[in-house]
């Protein structure tokens, strides 16, 4: 197998945006701080749902380890740190009154990466919805939207006149299908009434947090979706059929109602009969314009049709190589989604790789973590988004998931998917080998 090394910073357009993320819950340690109960700490203590039942109650410890994890990221020589804001630490019950301890630790957050000349790109909800939300229907209810809209008025009002920039909802698909078809992530649903009005009412909580962060006054404002590649499992049209459906739902749904102001035709098929009422005059908040475009991006699905109900099909096993998570790696997806997403969505808007990584078994030797898989993975990405810089996609930054190992949702803390290890027995931080690789090809 040849190896790839990371392409230095010159070989990229100039100005272009290097950067690691992480989210509020998977770090930050939510049992501390005075931060309310969310559907991500019933559903872990559910048996079955989480490995091990695992929780985020200590995770990191990033609230009590805040100079370092900030010192860490300044020593990668990166240019952006995107991070979540946690909606049930700001607001406990979910609306009301806010918790200043909340405010005053993402304050103390901006102020320090802006002390270190790192630019802050806020995610406002990356997945724990405050618990008493969640008990009067989630995202399945409508007024989630409004309630999403005076949150973003809160934590806006407070770090939003110093962020970089700002994006309402991490990954559309994940907080509906993912969560409430699939029933993988919290509230750990399996229906598809909820899952077609979580989708709607994810769409539609964006539209209304851009505009209460438009109304606060506040610039570079995105949409950050995640993107899977679907390749048939063989040459027959039914084969290409299923793999469309599978995209549609999964990528065009979310790029459609933001970008283009409609729900792709093959995903309304199924989804329309249990959308809820008036959806289609919903699409002027939706679309409320953005000024970029994030994309996550991690692998590919071989998909299969059968005879089962919609959407009639399954996932079958891929060859290719696979992460610790079992994820195939499949860099030229990326360059794919990148043309794709600029010619039939954003035309021309700035386009942000949002997040890129993989998980590895890392573990310390000598004090070291050889974690190469990690960089040979961010090498060919980052290879694919240089790619399309030439061509002339407008593709702005390239952001690593994730600065640190953190807790990986029902699969626990077991992947690790940092450029930083951590010893979640002693919180100690040991750089990878991927850390050193990415601060050498960034330094100026
Ligand atoms: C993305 C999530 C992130 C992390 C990575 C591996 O879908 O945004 O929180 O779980 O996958």
């Amino acid at each position: 197998m040849t190896s790839h090394t990371i392409p230095p910073r010159s070989a990229f357009p100039e100005g272009f945006l290097f950067g690691a993320a992480t989210s509020a819950y998977q770090i930050e340690g939510h049992g501390q701080g005075g931060a309310g109960p969310t559907h991500w700490d019933s559903f872990a203590a559910t048996p079955g749902n989480v490995v091990n039942a695992e929780d985020g109650a200590v995770a990191c410890d990033h609230i009590g380890h805040l100079d370092e994890d900030l010192d860490l990221i300044r020593g990668a020589n990166l240019d952006v740190y995107r991070f979540s804001t946690s909606w049930a630490r700001v607001l406990p019950e979910g609306s009301g009154t806010p918790n200043a301890e909340g405010l005053d630790f993402y304050d103390r957050l901006v102020d320090g990466l802006l002390a270190r000349g790192i630019k802050p790109a806020a995610t406002l909800y990356h997945w724990e919805l405050p618990q008493p939300l969640a008990d009067i229907g989630g995202w399945r209810n409508r007024d989630i939207a409004d309630r999403f809209a005076d949150f973003a008025e809160v934590i806006m009002g407070r770090i939003g006149d110093r962020v970089w920039s700002a994006a309402p909802i991490n990954e559309p698909w994940c907080v509906s299908w993912l969560s409430h078809f699939l029933g993988q992530h919290a509230p750990g649903m399996r229906d598809i009434r909820a899952t077609a009005r979580s989708m709607h009412h994810v769409c539609l909580a964006h539209g209304r947090a851009i505009q209460a962060m438009r109304g606060l006054g506040m610039s570079n404002l995105g949409a950050v979706c995640n993107l899977e590649y679907a390749t048939p499992v063989d040459a027959s049209p039914e084969a290409a059929a299923a793999a469309t459906l599978y995209d549609g739902y999964y990528n065009r749904f979310f790029l459609g109602g933001i970008f283009n102001r409609a729900y792709p035709e093959d995903a309304l098929r199924g989804l329309g009969p249990h959308l809820p009422k008036g959806w289609e005059d919903d699409f002027d908040v939706i679309g409320t314009p953005v000024d970029w475009c994030g994309i996550n991006y991690y692998t590919r699905k071989i998909i299969a049709p059968d005879d089962g109900p919609w959407p009639h099909h399954h996932e079958a096993p891929g060859h290719l190589p696979k992460t610790q998570v079992g994820w195939e790696i499949f860099p030229q997806g990326l360059h794919a989604f990148l043309k794709r997403t600029h010619e039939g969505y954003t035309r021309g808007l700035p386009l942000y790789v949002t997040e890129s990584g993989m998980a590895s078994d890392d573990r310390i030797a000598n004090g070291k973590v050889d974690d190469r898989a990690r960089i040979d993975y961010l090498a060919q990405h980052m290879e694919q988004v240089r790619r399309a810089a030439d061509e002339g996609i407008p593709v702005k930054g390239y952001i690593v998931w994730s600065l640190m190992d953190n807790y990986e949702w029902s699969l626990g803390y077991g992947p690790r998917f940092g450029l930083i290890h951590v010893d979640y027995a002693t919180q100690t931080r040991t750089p990878k080998a991927s850390y050193h690789a990415l601060a050498d090809a960034l330094a100026r």
